[in-house]
């Protein structure tokens, strides 16, 4: 009696160590799949060209270069938020329309047909950083859309701020899951175009791209 009961619980060790033996090999075995995979990718920024702190006069705003490293990657649509009302020129004054923007929590116009965010699964959200926020035309554009369910991953430049406090601001606007973003200085996206894009790679690898 006593050699049957050793066999049957031997009988059930080895099934057990034969089962966790699948499971774990299972797991070991199966490639992670990349973020990236089967995903549609759409590509959202807003920028500003003309003067601006740390480059001077500039014909493509900071933000503008990154988005467009990060499309031709992910292979994604680009879309640029435009507002229906340009800010001067020069880069004092366009501070101060910014800051009394941001003081009213205002949500300046923007134009163009907008991008139909359903049709993509994750939404690269690029902008600059000013006076620690979102510029409010990008709020505009994230409360006209509905995210839910979505991925938003943003990039910022800034410079000095750094990221500041707008993944969370993104992710109370848009109740959206926000991963980690990129935030480089506008100066380096501007002037250390193959620095900045090496940077922009690496990021894009670990997310999967
Ligand atoms: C209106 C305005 C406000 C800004 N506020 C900040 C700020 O709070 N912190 C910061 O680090 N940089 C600030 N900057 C600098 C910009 O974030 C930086 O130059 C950025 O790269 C500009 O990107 P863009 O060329 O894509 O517009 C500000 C610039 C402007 C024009």
């Amino acid at each position: 009696m006593r050699k049957i009961v050793a066999l049957l619980a031997m009988l059930v060790l080895a099934l057990a160590l034969a089962g966790c033996g699948t499971e774990k090999s299972e797991t070991a075995e199966k490639p992670s799949a990349p973020a990236s995979a089967g995903s549609k990718v759409l590509v959202v920024y807003f920028s500003r060209a003309d003067e601006n702190t740390g480059v001077g006069y500039i014909e493509k705003g900071n933000t503008c270069i990154l988005a467009e490293m990060i499309a031709e990657k992910t292979k994604a649509d680009i879309f640029e938020i435009k507002p229906a009302k340009s800010y001067p020129k020069e880069y004092k004054p366009a501070t101060e329309l910014a800051k009394q923007e941001k003081e009213n929590n205002a949500r300046p116009e923007i134009v163009g047909q907008l991008p139909d965010v359903q049709k993509y699964d994750v939404i690269f959200l690029g902008y600059p950083i000013w006076w620690g926020d979102l510029p409010m035309a990008v709020y505009t554009f994230l409360e006209k859309e509905n995210f839910s369910g979505k991925t938003i991953i943003p990039f910022c430049t800034h410079e000095g701020s750094g990221i500041s406090g707008t993944e969370g601001y993104i992710a109370e606007t848009t109740k959206a899951k926000v991963l980690d973003g990129l935030e480089m200085r506008g100066s380096v996206a501007q002037n250390s175009q193959d620095k900045a894009k090496e940077e922009v790679m690496e990021w894009l690898k670990k997310l999967g791209y």
